[in-house]
């Protein structure tokens, strides 16, 4: 019989993580279980910082960017006297189940805790970045993509008006998925990612090319991991054969927050009812992904043991091949 269930938000915040909050605790309440928000991520667990939730101290958050239960990174949690005492934690507090909302390494955190202690734990994604294998999806990225998006519509105004050309850089230490996306929604010339190799003759290249074709604008989506060294590194690669007035402008943490598209409202809320059910149930050790549009859970041990997923490269390729 479940009484009390736990919740958490672990690693970088991402716009979507109060609505998972609200539809979990939500659909807990309906069911007469009450939930417990650990503060800070796993440092919450780890120094029994809380607050109980209730129905009316998630309402007015599922338009929010951030997450109200706050987020850390832990390392005590990294070490197994870190994890023993979130699990006493858990016990004296006499949780059920933990839902834990964060990305890949967070995740990690969380299945060593069902390893070691035997906590029924379930994950949600979340992270602007789009690289957790076993989901389409992870909250906040459609958010993030369309902050780059619109700001970069506001950059080719400009680019347009003056002739300059602007390398953007969008965030993605590992994942080029921002990037991709961004870039084919923005008609970027270029688009450089962590997973593919900086082909900066042919990048400059294409720019030449459309030059002559009478283009005046010209913007270059670089994720911030790319290995010619973000926007600055492939601008100044670029400058020395081509030195045309260019800007540099990096949009950094301007994309993790913000108000949650309705697409991460809307997977927020259906994974958050998700995770609850089946904690209900008695399903644990998953994490709630979204498979053709529809919420399904995937084995934690999997998601972990695959590592990121793989790269859109067919989309990447298009990004190249319809830029002007
Ligand atoms: P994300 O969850 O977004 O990938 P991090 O990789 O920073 O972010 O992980 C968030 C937190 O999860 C870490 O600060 C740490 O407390 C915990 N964590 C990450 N990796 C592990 C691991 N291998 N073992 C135990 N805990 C981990
Ligand atoms: O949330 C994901 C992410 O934004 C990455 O793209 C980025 O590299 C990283 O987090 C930066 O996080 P922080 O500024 O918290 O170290």
């Amino acid at each position: 019989m479940v009484r009390r269930l736990g919740i958490l938000t672990s690693g970088g915040d991402s716009p979507g993580m109060n609505a998972a909050i609200r539809a979990a605790e939500r659909s807990a309440s309906s069911r007469g279980i009450e939930v417990i928000g650990y503060q800070d991520g796993y440092n919450g667990l780890v120094f029994g910082q809380s607050t109980d939730l209730g129905d009316r101290s998630v309402g007015n958050i599922i338009q929010r960017g951030g997450t109200v239960l706050g987020t850390s990174r832990c390392p005590e949690f990294r070490e197994p006297e870190g994890r023993a005492k979130a699990a006493e934690t858990l016990r004296n507090d006499k949780v059920d189940g933990l839902i834990i909302i964060g990305g890949d390494g967070s995740f990690k955190g969380a299945l060593a805790l069902s390893d070691e202690h035997g906590i029924d734990v379930v994950g949600i994604p979340g992270t602007i970045d789009n690289d957790v294998w076993g989901t389409e999806e992870t909250l906040g990225f459609d958010t993030a993509v369309n902050s780059a998006m619109r700001a970069i519509d506001q950059v080719r105004d400009t680019s347009e008006s003056t002739g300059m050309m602007f390398f953007v850089e969008v965030m993605g230490r590992h994942s080029g998925a921002i990037a991709i996306q961004t870039a084919v929604a923005t008609g970027a010339v270029g688009v450089l990612v962590p997973e593919s190799h900086s082909d900066i003759d042919r990048l400059v290249n294409r720019i030449e090319a459309a030059r002559a074709r009478g283009k005046r604008s010209h913007i270059i989506v670089v994720a911030e991991g790319d290995e010619a060294g973000g926007a600055f590194g492939v601008a100044d690669r670029v400058n020395k054969m081509m030195p045309y007035p260019h800007r540099v402008v990096v949009l950094g943490h301007i994309q993790r927050g913000g108000a949650p598209t309705a697409r991460d409202r809307v997977i927020a809320s259906q994974s958050g009812a998700l995770a609850i059910q089946a904690l209900v149930d008695g399903r644990s050790g998953i994490m709630i992904g979204i498979q053709g549009a529809l919420p399904v859970e995937v084995p934690l041990k999997e998601v972990v043991e695959h590592g990121p997923p793989a790269t859109d490269y067919g989309l990447l390729q298009l990004a190249r091949d319809i830029a002007g």
